[in-house]
C-alpha cells in the first residue's frame, strides 16, 4: 500500500511529544514550539498548572508565545486578552463589560499537557490510549538521570531514529569517539517484534584489537535497544564490570523535515569511569556527529514508501533494524490511520 509522505505528521498528533525542558519553564513563564507543523504556545502559571495551546490568539492572531503570565492568567502582547489556565477567555480589555458568548467564542484550543522526566509533553489529539512508557531508572533515585540539551535537527525525525539504532557508522561518523575501537561489520542482533515496538540485543561492535586504546564508553558492552513507538527509544547498555548506562532519545516532530532531539542519560550508582559530566560532554560530542549526518541525507526524510537512499532496498544486514523499525511503524500507521482527527481535511497550520 502507497502511503502518503506528511502521514507520519498527522498520525503522531495523537501521541506525546517532548516541547521543553521542564526546567526551562518556571512559573510563570510562556514559550513557543513548532509541533508537527503547528505552532504553539506553552505556560506555566504561578500554581504550577501547565497550558499547551494553538499559538494564535482568538482576536487577531498575535503569537500567544510572546505574551506574559499576568495575574494567574496568560495575557496577549497586543491587546491584552486574558486566557485562564483552561484556555477559557476572562477578559477583553476594550470592553467595559465582554458577553459571555464572544468570550466563550474566544476560548484558545488547547491541547493534552504533562511534565514527566524532566521534560513537558504535549497531546494534540486526544486518544486516553496513548501513554508515554515507564522506564523506572529515570525515576530512580539511585540511578543518576541527566537531561540534555534539546537539539534541533533539520532532518526529519525518522533519519534521527534510524541514525540512533545504527551500529555501522560508527568507524566512520564517530571515528574520534565512539568509533575508536568499533567494529563497522555489526554482530548478530537478536530482534523481537513487540505490539508496542521491538526489542535488539547485541554487543557492542567493538574490535577485538582496537587501533586505539578504548575508554569505557567505547569498550565492549552489551545494547538493548526497545523502540516504544511511534519514537521513543532507549539503549541500555551494560559493561562488562556490570555498570549500566540508559539512554533515551525522542526526537520530537516540529515538521516533516525538521526535529528537535529531546534526550536524557540514566547513568547506575556507582559508576566506575567518567563522571556524568564527561559523558554528557562526550555524549553532546556523538550527537553533533549524527547530526551532520542527518542533516546530509536526500531526501530530508526516510521515504514513507520502500526506495532506494531510503529503505526496503540496497541493504546490509547493519541496516536490519532500521528496516525493523519502518517496518513496525508502518503498521503503526495503517493501524491508526482510519482514527486520526482530521482524516479526510486538508491541514492549515496556523501559521
Ligand atoms: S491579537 Fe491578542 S489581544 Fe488582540
Ligand atoms: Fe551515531
Amino acid at each position: 500500500m502507497e502511503l502518503g509522505e506528511d502521514l507520519p505528521i498527522r498520525i503522531l498528533r495523537r501521541t506525546w511529544q517532548p516541547v521543553a525542558l521542564a526546567r526551562d519553564l518556571k512559573p510563570g513563564g510562556v514559550s513557543g514550539y513548532k509541533l508537527l507543523d503547528f505552532d504553539i504556545v506553552i505556560a506555566r502559571f504561578p500554581d504550577g498548572r501547565l497550558l499547551a495551546a494553538e499559538n494564535s490568539c482568538p482576536h487577531k492572531g498575535m503569537r500567544l508565545s510572546l505574551g506574559k503570565v499576568h495575574g494567574g492568567e496568560l495575557q496577549c502582547a497586543y491587546h491584552g486578552w486574558r486566557f485562564d489556565p483552561s484556555g477559557a477567555c476572562t477578559n477583553i480589555p476594550s470592553l467595559i463589560d465582554p458577553p459571555a458568548n464572544k468570550l466563550e467564542a474566544s476560548t484558545l484550543t488547547h491541547y493534552g499537557i504533562q511534565e514527566r522526566y524532566g521534560m513537558i509533553w504535549v497531546q494534540m489529539e486526544n486518544h486516553d490510549s496513548e501513554q508515554l512508557p515507564d522506564i523506572p531508572e529515570f525515576e530512580d533515585p539511585d540511578w543518576t538521570f541527566t537531561l540534555g540539551p534539546p537539539t534541533p535537527f533539520k532532518a526529519g525525525f525518522r533519519r534521527e531514529i534510524e541514525n540512533y539504532l545504527d551500529m555501522t557508522h560508527f568507524a566512520f561518523a564517530h571515528s574520534s569517539t565512539l568509533g575508536k575501537a568499533a567494529d563497522s561489520v555489526v554482530p548478530r542482533m537478536d530482534i523481537t517484534e513487540l505490539d508496542d515496538g521491538f526489542l535488539m540485543d547485541a554487543p557492542f561492535p567493538a574490535l577485538k584489537t582496537p587501533h586505539e586504546q578504548p575508554g569505557k564508553l567505547q569498550s565492549a558492552h552489551r545494547r538493548k535497544q526497545r523502540c516504544y513507538l511511534p519514537n521513543f527509544t532507549t539503549i541500555r547498555q551494560t559493561f562488562e564490570d556490570g555498570d549500566e548506562r540508559l539512554l533515551v532519545h525522542i526526537p520530537s516532530p516540529n515538521s516533516i523535515f525538521e526535529c528537535t532531539v529531546f534526550w536524557a542519560l540514566a547513568i547506575s550508582k556507582d559508576f566506575h569511569g567518567p563522571s556524568p559530566e564527561d559523558q554528557m560532554a562526550f555524549a553532546i560530542k556523538v550527537l553533533d556527529e549524527d547530526r551532520t549526518m542527518c542533516e546530509n541525507q536526500i531526501p530530508r526524510e526516510v521515504p514513507i514508501n520502500p526506495a532506494r537512499g531510503g529503505w526496503g532496498v540496497l541493504v546490509t544486514p547493519g541496516d536490519t533494524l532500521a528496516n525493523t523499525f519502518e517496518k513496525v511503524f508502518r503498521k503503526y500507521l495503517i493501524k491508526h490511520q482510519g482514527e486520526s482527527e482530521d482524516q479526510g481535511r486538508s491541514m492549515i497550520p496556523p501559521y
